[in-house]
Formats: structure tokens, sequence, C-alpha cells
């Protein structure tokens, strides 16, 4: 079997990683593809270098853009790999525009696709991510999901087969890296002391791409850090989107910082007071970590980590921000397995070759 994996932003590389080892052992060939969606050194070639991750065999070298640039150009670019590769199957992560446009490279190629982390479904519907995981799923043919909540949303869908509950990659790579970590020395590098700060992370279009959310969060961020560090590895369209907003002066009480490598960003969740985010990888790994989080949305795709009350939705509203941070409620114990046992890509692979 000959399989084409396509990869672009830097949550799909965590994934990639641990995809791709499983798929090594079983003595799988696969072609690595970069669309070139990140390519900043921080957001990009640096999680090659710590996970491990082979260097691509090819760059569809498509940068920043509008999103029809970018789904476009990874669509014709991306073609073109799969013409001259001719795989068996392409395998695709999560939401992004890199995501949506393989599969449909792939799929008028009459080449089935495996989508890993299918059936998340959030608010609000016009939101890129999700207008991307809706279509991606509905024309692949593995739906490898990370929960059971994502299996009850493909089946609300009528999206039945092909769907497998594989538990979260994510998660499988996470344990791994947590054990081997030097925790004390990562908090050491940043002046850190272990649950006397918060992690945060800013970079979802809906908050930094609007004046008045960005200036509510950034406000909750500098009461925060008056109280207790807070450390802000922060993505470049939010550190574009503060200068060009003139919003400087309300990042004076904040560390921030380029963004950071995923060792050390698992070291400082694990030793986080509390973790607050937009991101959709980050508000699961404090859960991972054990971690209270507070999650910059209206509604999450992992929202079984709002039930149990591990995180809690505050949109982009200082009050609730702030109040996430020091009054969280209690999380309730249960489930330990809701993103399944940390052999999720083992359970993927063995899936591909046995369907
Ligand atoms: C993308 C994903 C998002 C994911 C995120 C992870 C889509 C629609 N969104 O969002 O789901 O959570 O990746 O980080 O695909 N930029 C740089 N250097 C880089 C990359 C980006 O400067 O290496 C800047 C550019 O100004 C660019 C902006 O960041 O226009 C946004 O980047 P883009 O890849 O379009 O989307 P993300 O916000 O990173």
């Amino acid at each position: 079997m000959k399989i084409v994996s396509l990869v672009g932003a830097r949550p799909q590389f965590v994934k990639e990683a641990i995809v791709e080892e499983e798929l090594n052992k079983r003595g799988i060939e696969e072609v690595l593809v970069h669309s070139g969606q990140h390519y900043d050194f921080n957001m990009s070639d640096v999680f090659f270098k710590v996970l491990h991750i082979k260097k691509p065999e090819y760059n569809l070298g498509v940068g920043s853009g509008t999103h029809a640039e970018q789904t476009g150009k990874s669509l014709i670019e991306f073609e073109k790999v799969l013409f001259n590769e001719k795989p068996d199957l392409v395998i695709l992560y999560g939401d992004t525009n890199t995501t949506l446009a393989g599969a449909l490279a792939a799929v008028k190629l009459k080449i089935p696709v495996a989508h890993v982390e299918a059936g998340l479904r959030q608010e609000p519907k016009d939101m890129p991510e999700e207008i991307n995981r809706v279509l991606t799923d509905r024309i692949s043919k593995y739906k490898f999901c990370p929960s059971q909540k994502a299996i009850e949303n493909l089946k609300r869908e009528g999206i039945t087969d092909g769907v497998y509950f594989t538990g979260d990659v994510m998660y499988d790579i996470f344990l791994r890296f947590q054990r081997s970590v030097d925790h004390a020395k990562v908090l050491e590098k940043y002046h850190l002391k272990p649950k006397n700060y918060v992690l945060a992370t800013l970079h979802r279009d809906f908050n930094t791409d609007n004046k008045e959310r960005l200036s509510s969060i950034l406000r909750a961020f500098s009461k925060i850090g008056e109280r207790m560090p807070l450390i802000l590895p922060l993505h470049p369209r939010t550190v574009k989107r503060i200068s060009e907003y003139g919003l400087e002066g309300l990042t004076k009480n904040l560390n921030i910082m380029e963004p950071i490598g995923y060792d050390e960003m698992v070291a400082l969740t694990t030793k986080a007071f509390r973790v607050v985010t937009d991101s959709g990888g980050l508000q699961k790994e404090s859960y991972f970590a054990h971690v209270p989080g507070v999650v910059m949305m209206i509604d999450t795709g992992w929202i079984e980590l709002v039930n149990n009350k591990w995180n809690v939705l505050a949109d982009a509203d200082e009050e609730k921000i702030i109040g996430g941070v020091f009054n969280h409620p209690t999380p309730l114990h249960g489930n330990d397995e809701i993103y399944g046992d940390g052999k999720a890509a083992e359970k993927i692979v063995k899936i591909l070759l046995n369907p």
C-alpha cells in the first residue's frame, strides 16, 4: 500500500508524527507532503525537528493568503503530486484549509481519503475550520473519530459508513512527551514556578481580527497578569493585529514570546496553574495534563470537557476569562478514556490494513 499524507499547519505536524511512526513500523510506504500553509521556523520547522518527522518529499509553497488563495493553491499543487505518486490512499488531519484542499484533490481523482480527527462539530457554523470539517468528513472514506461525541455528530448527519472510534492521536503523543520532557529545565528557562503561572494562547480569527474582542481578551490577560505571571507564546497574526489596532498598551503585564516547540509546550501545559486558549489542540492537552482550562470560544468541538467541568467557555468576555482562571469550577473525574487509551495511531493503521 502506498500512502500520501498531507500536512500544512502546526497541529497537523503533531498528528503526523505519531501516525508516521506507526506506518514505518509496519513498512508501509508513505510520501509526505507539506502544503506550506505554515512556513515560519517557529510555526513549522521546529515541529519537524522536535517530533522527528521526516523531511517532506514535496512542499507546495502555499504560504499565507485568503481562504480561496490557500485552498485553491493547495488544490492545484496537490493534484500534481497525486498524478505523480498515484497513491492508494491519502491521509489528512484536522480542519485546516490544507485539509479541505487535500480531500477535494484526492476524491476527484478517485483516491480514497482517510480523515484523522473526523466528526468534530461546533458553533459558529460559518467559521472556516467548521466548514472544512463538514466538507472533508462528507467526502472521506475513513472517518477516524477521536471521541464518541464525534461519532454521534456524524450519525446525526447520516454518516455511519467508514466511521471508527480510534481515540485521539494527540493523546498518544502527549503522553509520550510528558514522560520524556525535562519539565524543570523548561520552567527554569522561562523563569516560572510550577502551578504558579497561567499559560495562554490566542490565534483564532474570530478573536484576533476584531478589535473589540481582541481588546477585551487582552484586558483580561492584563488583569490576570497583575496577580500571576501570564505567559503568551503568540501566533504571528495576533502580533500583527495588536500592532495594527494599537493595543500594545494592554500587553504590559504579559510575558509575550514567539510560538514555541511542542516539547516545551507539553512541559508548560503540565506545570501551569490554568490554561487559557482558543486553540482546539491546547484546550484538550490541558485536560490530558489535568490542568483546568478556559476556552475563548462560544462552543467547542471538545464539548465533553465542558460537560465534565475541566474547561469553561468564556468567549471573549473579560469577566468570564478572569473568573475561569481564579474561580474555576471543580472538575469531575470519571471516564479516563474519553480520547482513547493512547494507542489511536496504532488503531488507525491497523484499520487501514484490514478495513
Ligand atoms: C490555521 C488553521 C487553524 C489552526 C491553526 C494552527 C485554517 C483555516 N486554520 O490557522 O484551524 O488552529 O492553523 O496554528 O486553516 N502566519 C505567519 N507565519 C506562518 C503562518 C502564518 O506569519 O508561518 C500569519 C500570516 O499572517 C497568516 C496568518 O498568520 O496570514 C494566519 O495563518 P493561516 O495559516 O492562514 O491560519 P492560522 O490562523 O494559522
